[in-house]
């Protein structure tokens, strides 16, 4: 089932009324309204135009051994489950009864062979057809159970492991979305034959601060490493006394696209994964032929990305998180830990290690990011604050392309794949969405 339930129920129009929010962003300019962030009519079209029609990142496939395993998880605010049915497929059903809307599936994740609603005992198998309910016999001839099976997403696709599920039937499919996209993160999904895995189960945390927050400062942001990171780059230095001038001030890429993806790294021949054991474990040479020189140089080893809207990754690290937003001011972050299916036990164990170290929910670089962007929303009801407009303007000159590099690029040091990721959102937030036509 594509579109909302067909029914006989008429909604006001003015219920569903979206407004005209673009003029709120300026990306030719590099301007963004500071409103975007708070405003509450903003996050509910968010919901209908951003959310309901873009993939969103749903789970890894390895969460997935056999059929009946579930994982419960968010497509904007609305709460699915993804589970695998007997024929092996991916299924993402909406998790609320059809009778009065209560989840049925209520655990974060495990086994089962159906999803019992705990309210009346509506009972759901695994692709979401209602195939039992107590009382049965109390509804009069016209009733068809057939008729209130779960909502389905209708498209579910997955990318190098990557399972991302969309509301729009007719969305373009996800390896066109990514674009370009998959030659970055091929640098970080693809360096094992064998595939990549989950680890550790999903750490979940709450920040005060719009979902944008996050996912464009993964997008863009590398300019706030080292005043943001400072202490951090400090402990983790050799000499206790921060990084070296040339690792300070290196230079590198940033990618952007028209589908509002970004990802930007250092550029250097002699990048390297930060966790010693790592770095020892992979073959460079062996890496540079399997995937390019280019690849190796850059995104493999460090950086950020956000994949539109609120899916990213740090492949240093390991992390794959989603933003879920939880109303304008919050959010919550769900964080993965993957790693290389052949990596032997000690190093697998001292990248995940150095993965909670650094971006876990206590991690040196994940509490400076948190508080910068708690910061930013604490303030910014304030009318004052909320009608003086922010600068996106960093590495305007810089953008064009580079050798090796696919798509649009600039310096690492640049606001491009923000704006770029207000562009889409421009895009999206102006145009209706499958369900308003
Ligand atoms: S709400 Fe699920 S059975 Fe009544
Ligand atoms: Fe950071």
């Amino acid at each position: 089932m594509a579109t909302p339930p067909k029914s006989g129920l008429q909604r006001p129009a003015e219920l569903d009324q979206c407004i005209d929010v673009s003029g709120m962003v300026d990306p030719e300019g590099g301007l963004v309204d500071r409103r975007v962030f708070t405003d509450e009519a903003v996050y509910k079209q968010e919901m209908s135009r951003i959310f309901a029609r873009s993939w969103l990142f749903i789970a890894h496939e390895s969460q997935f051994q056999k059929p009946g395993d579930f994982f419960q998880t968010y497509m904007g605010e609305d709460p699915v489950i993804a589970t695998m049915n007997k024929k092996r497929e991916i299924r993402v059903l909406l998790n609320s009864c059809r009778h009065r809307g209560a989840r049925v599936c209520r655990a974060d994740q495990g086994r089962t062979k159906m999803f019992t609603c705990t309210y009346h005992g509506w009972a759901y198998d695994l692709d979401g057809n209602l195939v039992n309910l107590p009382g049965k016999e109390q509804y009069d001839e016209n009733f068809s159970q057939d008729d209130w099976p779960l909502v389905t997403v209708p498209r579910v696709e997955s990318y190098k492991g990557l399972i991302f599920a969309n509301w729009d039937e007719n969305a373009e499919p996800l390896e066109d979305a990514l674009g370009d996209m998959r030659w970055y993160i091929d640098a970080f999904m693809d360096r094992d034959s064998e595939g990549t895995y989950v680890v550790g189960g999903v750490t979940k945390w709450v920040l005060d601060g719009n979902w944008k927050l996050a996912a464009e400062q993964f997008a863009t942001d590398w300019y706030h490493v080292n005043m943001s990171h400072a202490s951090a780059l400090m402990v983790m230095s050799p000499s206790g006394k921060g990084p070296k001038k040339e690792i300070a001030e290196r230079t590198g890429v940033q990618y952007h696209d028209d589908h509002g993806n970004g990802a930007g790294f250092p550029v250097h021949p002699k990048n390297r994964f930060d966790a010693q054991p790592v770095h020892e474990y992979y073959d460079y040479d062996f890496l540079r032929e399997r995937l390019s020189p280019e690849q190796v140089m850059g995104p493999m080893t460090n950086g950020h990305a956000t994949v539109f809207p609120n899916f990213s990754y740090l492949p240093v690290n390991g992390s794959i998180r989603v933003w879920h937003p939880k109303g304008p001011n919050k959010m919550e972050v769900w964080a993965w830990t993957v790693l290389d299916r052949s990596m032997p036990e000690d190093v697998a164990r001292a990248q995940r290690l150095y993965n909670l170290r650094t971006f876990g929910p206590s991690g040196i670089f994940e509490q400076d990011d948190g508080e910068n962007w708690s910061e930013c929303q604490s303030i910014a009801h304030g009318f004052m604050v909320g009608n003086t407009p922010l600068n996106y303007q960093m590495g305007m000159a810089t953008v064009g392309e580079r050798e090796g590099f696919p798509g649009t690029t600039s310096e690492l040091y640049s606001d491009a794949a923000g704006r770029a990721l207000y562009r889409r959102w421009r895009e999206l937030m102006s145009t209706p969405a499958w369900h308003e036509k």
